[in-house]
């Protein structure tokens, strides 16, 4: 057979196979047919030996061609398959944008933290730090340098959770005086909060044994009980209401002297007597005082020289109160349809 016509055979058939190919193992058994050693394509060589010079020149000429020829199919046939596959990909994965998305749940930040938050935020803003104590307390921060020394029955109304003869969780923020006092190694006044949880013995529809608490303690030169005074009104008229009046009663405790115990206008019934104040018109709020000389003196201040005053006040009743919360155990059991009801229109707006 002539050559020409050798290689015009060998096109049309590899035409035809290519036509019925469809995956890539196929199509590597068909390069191999043709291209391959034994390939067809190589075999038109055979003979080669037995010609003349000018002869061979001829055929390699026309092999290559051929041999360029079936290479060029057989890589468009390859890249067909590509096409097709991706093509397959694409439809199969196909994502629908028009869906509506899932919509992202937010969460509400807890009403004991926006109590916190509220409550730094006031006293930020008149030039109060805000520091932290440890919950595992010494024996000696939460009780004897805060004039409460062994035995002193004032350790019995505070149920106290003992570690052992030292260590003990907390009863009251109360420890963070005695050991912002010691770290303040300047003697320099002093402003500042804590806020945190402390413990008790306690369990029931209004106490719960763990619980949070803000302290205050201010200590300079010429502090005064109106200070105390003034502070607290303005607290109080920040946290409940711009009507809220406060009132102090004497009371007990023993790191301030004198002690009060203040008491706010009911903020439900405005102080005309209510169910919620017992028809009294006052609602207690927190403890307080002018911090005693004692105290003092183990802070390393002395009481000739500086004065200061004391708070302290539980998140937990001031949540309560805001929020209208009946069980105080409503703010530690994390139910969520409780906790939803505090997402407000203001937080909606704070994620953009
Ligand atoms: N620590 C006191 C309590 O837990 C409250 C208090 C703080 C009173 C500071 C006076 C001064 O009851």
């Amino acid at each position: 057979m002539e050559t020409n016509e050798k290689i015009r055979n060998i096109k049309e058939e590899l035409d035809k196979e290519l036509e019925g190919v469809e995956k890539q193992q196929e199509l590597v058994e068909v390069k191999a047919k043709y291209l391959g050693k034994k390939g067809l394509v190589t075999e038109l060589t055979a003979n080669m030996k037995d010609l003349s010079i000018e002869e061979k020149k001829e055929l390699g000429q026309l092999v290559n061609l051929l041999k360029n020829e079936v290479t060029e199919m057989i890589n468009q046939k390859q890249q067909d398959l590509q096409n097709k596959e991706l093509e397959r990909r694409l439809k199969e994965e196909e994502i629908d944008i028009s869906l509506p998305s899932r919509k992202i749940k937010k969460g509400s930040r807890h009403p004991f933290q926006r109590i916190i938050e509220d409550v730094e935020d006031f006293f930020v803003s008149m030039g109060y730090d805000v520091v932290d104590g440890p919950e595992l307390e010494t024996d000696e921060n939460c009780f004897r340098r805060l004039n409460v020394p062994l035995g002193h029955p004032a350790r019995d109304s505070q149920d106290t959770f003992y570690i052992d003869d030292e260590y003990l969780l907390r009863t009251q923020t109360s420890s963070v005086q005695a050991r912002t006092m010691q770290a303040n190694t300047e003697k320099t006044p002093i402003r500042m909060i804590c806020p945190g949880k402390v413990y008790r013995r306690d369990d029931d529809a209004t106490h719960s044994h763990q619980f949070g608490q803000v302290e205050g303690l201010v200590v300079d030169k010429d502090i005064s009980l109106a200070d105390l005074k003034g502070t607290l009104e303005m607290f109080a008229k920040k946290m409940l209401g711009e009507n809220t009046k406060v009132r102090f009663r004497p009371s007990f405790f023993p790191f301030t002297e004198p002690s009060v115990e203040v008491d706010v206008t009911c903020f439900k019934c405005g102080g005309k007597g209510c169910p919620l104040c017992k028809q009294t018109g006052w609602i207690e709020l927190l403890g307080a005082g002018m911090v005693h000389p004692n105290v003092l003196r183990m802070g390393g201040y002395d009481p000739e020289k500086w004065t200061g005053f004391a708070f302290g006040t539980g998140l937990d009743r001031l949540a309560m109160f805001r929020y209208a919360i009946p069980d105080i155990r409503y703010l530690y059991t994390n139910d969520i349809r409780f906790l939803e009801q505090f997402s407000r229109k203001d937080e909606e707006n704070e994620v953009k």
